[in-house]
């Protein structure tokens, strides 16, 4: 089958490999028909995390149930299913409490816990960028669509990832219905938490970016672009706030947030949110940050070391929540959501291509070209 390859920094191939089997009684295979490219792949692909070579990439997908192992029950073959990207076994402690991002028996290596599709330091599990995927603990695994699964099938793939994500965000930054929040990045997880924040009926929904295109897709759903080379996102906030700061922030960014002009500082946008943030109000942290930066500018950061101003944060009596979304919690409600024409992340595709454009299409998805927000790879598509 085809499949993309991770093949070192600002390197992806589309490569002939072996179709992934049943290696567990628990398995389900997968035919691919929507997977995502994520921001969360451009770290890796970028050479920013400790991704290995040859590695097939894809976290965000959604497919045909082909085959199932002997020993599932809820799934069967023509299926249609969206995977979490956490592979979760469901029976551990942590996958029974919700915390399916922190599933504790599918990740070999010591002391992690969790496991993803094609993710650096998630387990050896392949990705979804490829016409077929082994999913572990099908039952647990395999969220099932409903009959307009095809029709609807862009906004459906988000729940893979972005979707829940997004809602997670604002789930950690405490959002309550009426409230002022401001999401720092308007990338495909920020736009996501900005729906999120609507649907759960923010008062006022800022967000913080500057680039013109991804801005305009916020305005599209009532969201308040706020362009920070235009001038200080800080006193815009302020001043949409009357002073006090907004109730909770989201930061969909991570450890490669920078200033308008490209100048790279991890700590930039936590900062930021101390400042727009009231006292005592929540901040929720999505955004990647990791224990290793091998490709970072200085010692402290190659370790994960960050300069974050504790002593404002803790004058303001703010609580943070951090980490992966945990998916399985949050994706059957959304799905009813986009079933029920609530909510339909959808708006912020801009591209449907075949698998095996997936090199240009990460070229230009990791330059944030104008008009490139949100890339679908369709492995049934064969390129023109
Ligand atoms: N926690 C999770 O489970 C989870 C899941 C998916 C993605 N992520 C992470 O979320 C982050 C965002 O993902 P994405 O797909 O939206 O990526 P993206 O890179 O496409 O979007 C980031 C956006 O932030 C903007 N930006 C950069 N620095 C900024 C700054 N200082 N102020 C304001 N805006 C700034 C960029 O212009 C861009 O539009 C990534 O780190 C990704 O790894 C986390
Ligand atoms: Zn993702
Ligand atoms: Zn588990």
């Amino acid at each position: 089958m085809k499949a993309v390859v991770y093949d070192g920094p600002m390197r992806v191939r589309v490569e002939d490999v072996a179709e992934p089997v049943i290696t567990a009684p628990t398995d389900v295979l997968v035919q691919i028909t929507t997977t995502n490219i994520c921001g969360s792949d451009l770290h890796m692909y970028e050479g920013r995390t400790t991704m290995e070579t040859g590695r097939i990439l894809g976290h965000e997908n959604l497919g045909e149930v082909v085959d199932v192992g002997p020993a599932v029950v809820s799934v069967k073959i023509g299926d249609r299913v969206c995977l979490p990207f956490n592979i979760s076994c469901g029976f551990c402690r942590n996958c029974e409490k919700g915390l399916t991002a922190y599933c504790l028996t599918n990740n070999p290596d010591p002391g992690m816990v969790g496991a993803a599709y094609g993710f650096a330091g998630m387990g050896p599990y392949d990705g979804g960028q490829a016409e077929y995927l082994r999913v572990p603990f099908g039952d647990s695994n395999c969220l099932k669509l409903p009959d307009d699964a095809q029709e609807k099938e862009t906004d459906y793939v988000m729940l893979s990832d972005i979707f829940p994500t997004g809602w997670h965000c604002t789930e950690l930054a405490g959002l309550q219905p009426g409230d002022a929040v401001v999401v720092y990045g308007a990338g495909p997880v920020g736009l996501m938490a900005a729906h999120s924040a609507v649907i759960k009926g923010a008062a006022k929904v800022m967000i913080v970016d500057r680039r013109p295109d991804r801005l305009k897709l916020a305005e599209q759903i009532g969201v308040i672009a706020i362009d920070d080379s235009q001038g200080s996102a800080l006193e815009q906030i302020l001043e949409e706030t009357k002073g006090v700061g907004a109730d909770c922030g989201c930061e969909c960014i991570g450890y490669q947030a920078h200033d308008p002009h490209g100048h790279e500082d991890p700590s930039m946008v936590l900062n930021d949110l101390v400042r727009a943030v009231k006292f005592t109000g929540g901040i929720g942290v999505v955004g990647l940050y990791l224990p290793q930066d091998p490709g970072a500018q200085d010692d402290d950061r190659r370790k994960g070391r960050i300069a974050f101003e504790m002593g404002d944060f803790w004058l303001k009596g703010q609580r943070m929540g951090t980490g992966q979304a945990n998916v399985k919690r949050y994706n059957r409600e959304l799905r009813d959501l986009i079933h029920e024409g609530k909510a339909k992340p959808s708006w912020i595709v801009s591209h449907e291509l075949p698998l095996s454009d997936a090199p240009s299409a990460y070229e230009h998805f990791d330059a944030r070209d104008d008009g490139w927000t949100k890339v679908v790879l369709k492995p049934r598509l064969m390129a023109l």
